[in-house]
């Protein structure tokens, strides 16, 4: 495939249409590129003139390349060409990163909770007024539509603002002493550096939902984005210095994974490891922690169950469940992962719910009216082919979509699958792709054993006009949010996190700080003198 570089190509020619050069690509999308052409380069131009177009590692409050000027190159997953390179660091980068974390943690952690709180603040206006251009990017880098992404910005900032008010409710005790004499005080302070690991499907707002507490408590961090979305995380860092966040509060490096990770675990000044991402990799994460007994907080994979019994209001079922299941094109670990439809309602509701999925408009996020962006990348896809691959083996059945688009590359259709068995990888693993499988069940009973029946408990989704079922099932559901007749239940106010294998600890909320906080008991005797 032959790709350009656009941000070198910008500086050397602005006029220059800079996108959809590959030779691959399926001929409407080749037209449709040809359409978006200039909404990339304009988006490029603007991004790269307010200084948010960032090629460079963040150390100390220095832009810096890798040492070895190794690169990496970041994607547009919608058209294959490169958007820009960025350093590929490993374990010196990250050494360095950190000691300047450590260094500005004795410092940061001493300023007052309004000296942060403004900070942040300043940090969350700064993000607010540059929504577009972040979403742009995160289009650009991501995939997502437009709309979603200035989206996901607003949602993102919230974190920041939310904590900056947090900021200045980090009370301790005082404890009633069992002697006469004594004093006993709880005292609440930072844990120190924290690595922060993130994910490409949220780029901004994985960053903003640790680093808002992280900062508000008085922690400093070295940020590790993924390697395929690191612009949006730049330009986060970089609005974060422009808010007057001292140097070597906020670091970033990103390039080779396992340096990086390796480096975070081993070094005895980082305290704290919080994670998105896989399971399989917040599992290696906290063994890996072990060693320097450092704390984590892991939100990982999940497996949603969304149950839709007879009682339901069907349009708010078809509304919630479409809602959930193809946010970010099934990209989320919150997504709907199995619609299980009890008997009496399941005809209606497959044929309801597909008729609301055939409108979803597939596309390049620049697009107006497209609510369905390509996936990550090809192994994405390849991961949706053969779970539909191995449901229909298995007997399951299309009802709507079950292959690529014909925009092709990362484009699938949204589809729609029924006779899905729990056996299948569909109602096994997480899906992270635009299908929605359906299983039928016949008592509450059986819904509550089939939704329960998985390793991941992060999000449950349940539609019922019974509000004695709907408070009934949402206490047995294994699970760290429930939504009830709603499908989109994620906010800065509410605490994030998952049961079982879905990870440790709480974002969000007044929860969310306690993961960056130590308690400290204070024992002051004598005090009768
Ligand atoms: C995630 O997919 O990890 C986050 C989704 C959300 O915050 O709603």
């Amino acid at each position: 495939m032959m790709r350009r570089l656009l941000s070198s190509t910008i500086a050397a020619s602005p006029t220059i249409s800079l996108i959809c050069r590959s030779s691959h690509i399926h001929r409407s999308s080749a037209i449709f590129c040809r359409q978006m052409s200039s909404t990339a380069e304009d988006v490029a131009m603007r991004l790269k003139s307010s200084g948010l177009l960032r090629s460079q590692g963040l150390i100390a409050g220095k832009w810096i390349e890798a040492y070895d000027k190794k690169v990496i190159e970041v994607t547009n997953p919608a058209t294959g060409n490169v958007v820009s390179t960025v350093p590929c660091m490993g374990a010196k980068e990250t050494n360095d990163a950190i000691s300047a974390a450590y260094e500005t943690f004795s410092t940061w952690s001493k300023t007052t909770a309004a000296e942060r709180s403004k900070c942040l603040r300043k940090w969350y206006d700064l993000l607010i007024a540059h929504k577009e251009e972040l979403g742009q990017l995160i289009t650009l880098e991501q995939g997502k539509p437009l709309k979603e992404a200035i989206g996901e910005v607003a949602y993102g900032a919230s974190f920041v603002e939310y904590f900056s008010e947090e900021a200045k409710r980090m009370y301790g005790d005082i404890i009633p002493a069992p002697l006469s004499d004594r004093r006993l005080l709880v005292l609440k302070q930072p844990v120190g550096v924290v690595g922060v690991i993130t994910p490409w499907n949220f780029p901004l707002a994985m960053i903003t939902r640790k680093v808002g507490p992280a900062l508000a408590s008085g922690c400093t961090v070295v940020i590790k984005p993924s390697e395929l979305t690191p612009l949006t995380a730049l330009a986060t860092a970089e609005l974060s210095i422009q808010a007057g966040i001292p140097p070597g509060v906020v670091n970033v490096v990103m390039g080779n994974a396992s340096e990086i990770g390796n480096s975070l675990l081993a070094s005895t000044q980082v305290r704290k490891i919080t994670f998105t991402g896989s399971t399989a990799v917040g599992k290696k994460l906290m063994a890996g922690a072990a060693n320097t007994v450092k704390r984590v907080s892991l939100e990982l994979g999940g497996n949603a169950p969304c149950i839709v019994f007879d009682d339901a209001d069907l349009d708010v079922a078809v509304k919630g469940s479409l809602a959930s299941k193809f946010r970010n094109s099934g990209q989320t670990c919150v997504c709907v992962n199995r619609i299980l439809v009890q008997e009496g309602i399941y005809e209606k509701f497959a044929s309801a719910f597909s008729k609301a999925v055939e409108k979803l408009q597939v596309g390049d996020g620049f697009v107006d009216g497209v609510v369905q962006g390509p996936l990550i990348n090809e192994a994405a896809v390849q991961k949706v082919e053969s779970f539909v691959e191995d449901a229909i083996s298995k007997g399951a059945k299309i009802l709507l979509g079950g292959r690529r688009h014909n925009l092709g590359m990362t484009f699938y259709e949204p589809t729609v699958m029924t006779d899905v068995k729990s056996d299948m990888l569909l109602s096994r693993e997480e899906i992270f792709g635009p299908v929605a499988p359906l299983l039928p069940f016949k008592t509450e009973e059986e819904a509550i054993r089939m939704a329960n029946d998985t390793n991941a408990g992060l999000a449950a989704y349940i539609f019922t006009s019974n509000v004695q079922r709907s408070w009934r099932v949402s206490e047995v559901l294994e699970y760290g949010i429930v939504g009830v007749n709603e499908g989109l239940v994620s906010t800065e106010v509410a605490p994030f996190g998952g049961f079982k294998e879905s990870g440790i600890g709480r974002e969000g909320s007044k929860y969310g700080m306690d993961e960056y906080v130590e308690v400290k008991y204070v024992c002051l005797g004598n005090m009768n003198g």
